[in-house]
């Protein structure tokens, strides 16, 4: 993850592809027994300046997430401590507490290894994948953005934000991790003055005069964002130097030419966050956030959602139908009541009223039998419709519509067993007297 800027400006990058850095396979390493109090399960991953590995705390009984930096560095290119930027980085999550932090638990020093103790996390880096809906990419943005600003406001800034470093967990839950060269308000530290980072996601002036700051951070926010949205970087090339080229002076292509289902407000807030002027860029993630939520992007509609079902109305007195007509839809109303009419002796009586978000005529939408009672519109009434065929459509995903049939199915047990007592009871006491 080192990289090196000459005085005259030639720039040398390590590390610059998204995968982890390649080091031995797992079968060639020798995986220690535990480490600290930790009981060591597996190897995650072999970074730069030490490894991850998933151990087991017998105590508290929980798996946790061991890195470890060894303290003899096989190769350092002086730029940085190692140790003390190890230290830096559990100082910077000590700071931060938060869902979308991967948290830590302890520091700690074993033989020639000193340790960091994290929360683990059940999950991969996050990626681009064409089959994921651009509602939950957007999401998935959002819980990072929402993170970032945490930190922020933590006075952290993280300097390295890219794929490999921003986990999702298998119930779609995002955590940064690797703070290994994050910055800390009013924290100096040795090596503060060198450039570091991914030039694919880093700002301009990051590269150029290495700042770092919370704008910096916004910029590689909206290049993650770019290629979680179009599974592109935004400034892609084939060597180090290419890139920082394309960073320093060339504009990302725009979105809506690489997905369909990008609209030109979307590619503006994300081309926001990637403007080379930071003035130009968001102020803050949070505000990188409001701008796509301005955009309200939502769950697409499914079939069942209310304002994809036929609505129909009815005049005060109008009959919706009428006892012994084919059943195949229910109705929930949306809109004023229904009287429930059954007729008896030449005299109807009202039986029940339906009122606002109930349901009707769900029997023999269910078991196919003709109507068994009339439903008179009561007041001027809208009504959702719906049908037989659309129900297994209608109840996946919409849930007022399931509550609304439950409530009717459980409403019509009730009733119904309270009659069956109430016959039982007025027999029994009839027997009697
Ligand atoms: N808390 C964690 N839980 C699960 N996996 C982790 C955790 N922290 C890191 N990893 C895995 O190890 C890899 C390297 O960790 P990272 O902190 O990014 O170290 P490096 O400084 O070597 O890049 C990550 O990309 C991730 O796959
Ligand atoms: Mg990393």
């Amino acid at each position: 993850m080192g990289a090196g800027m000459t005085d005259a400006g030639e720039i040398t990058v390590k590390g610059l592809d998204d995968e982890p850095t390649t080091g031995p396979s797992e079968s060639e390493v020798e995986i220690p027994q535990a480490i600290g109090r930790y009981h060591i399960l597996s190897l995650i991953g072999v970074g730069g300046m030490g490894r991850v590995y998933k151990g087991f705390d017998d105590v508290i009984e929980r798996v946790v997430a061991i890195k470890t930096l060894h303290h003899q560095q096989p190769e350092n290119d002086g730029d940085v401590d190692p140790l003390e930027s190890f230290k830096f980085e559990a100082k910077a999550l000590g700071r931060i507490y938060h869902p979308g932090i991967v948290n830590i638990y302890e520091y700690g020093t074993d033989g020639d290894d000193d340790f960091i103790a994290l929360e683990y996390v059940e999950g991969s880096p996050v990626s681009y994948d064409a089959s994921t809906p651009q509602f939950v990419r957007i999401q998935t943005i959002l819980k990072f953005l929402d993170a970032l600003d945490y930190a922020h406001q933590c006075g952290v800034v993280h300097r390295d934000l890219k794929p490999t470093n921003v986990l999702v967990t298998n119930l779609g839950e995002v955590k940064i991790t690797d703070f290994g060269i994050s910055v800390i308000e009013g924290a100096l530290r040795d090596g503060d003055n060198k450039f570091f980072g991914t030039p694919q996601y880093m700002a301009p002036e990051q590269i150029r005069t290495k700042t770092v700051n919370v704008q910096t951070d916004v910029f590689s926010a909206g290049a993650l964002a770019y290629f979680l949205l179009s599974g592109e970087r935004p400034f892609d090339a084939a060597t180090p130097r290419e890139i920082v080229a394309r960073v320093l002076n060339e504009e990302p292509t725009p979105l809506t030419g690489l997905s369909s289902d990008i609209t030109d407000d979307l590619d503006a807030v994300i081309r926001c966050a990637l403007a080379k002027n930071p003035a130009e860029r968001y102020q803050s993630a949070a505000d990188f956030a409001r701008a796509l939520e301005a955009l309200n992007i939502e769950r697409p509609a499914r079939r069942g959602d209310k304002d994809q079902l036929q609505s129909r109305t009815f005049r005060d007195g109008e009959v919706i139908f009428e006892e012994g007509d084919a059943g195949g839809e229910a109705y929930i109303v949306d809109q004023g009541s229904v009287d429930i009419v059954k007729l008896a002796d030449g005299q109807s009586f009202v039986i029940g009223t339906i009122g606002l978000k109930g349901m009707f005529g769900e029997m023999s939408l269910l078991d196919g039998v003709p109507r068994m009672a009339s439903a008179v519109a009561r007041g001027d009434v809208h009504l959702s419709v719906i049908k037989v065929e659309d129900l297994f459509d209608t109840l996946d995903g919409a849930d007022h519509v399931l509550n609304s049939m439950l409530a009717a199915l459980v409403s019509n047990l009730r009733t119904a067993s309270d009659r069956l007592v109430y016959e039982r009871s007025k027999n029994r006491f009839g027997n009697k007297n």
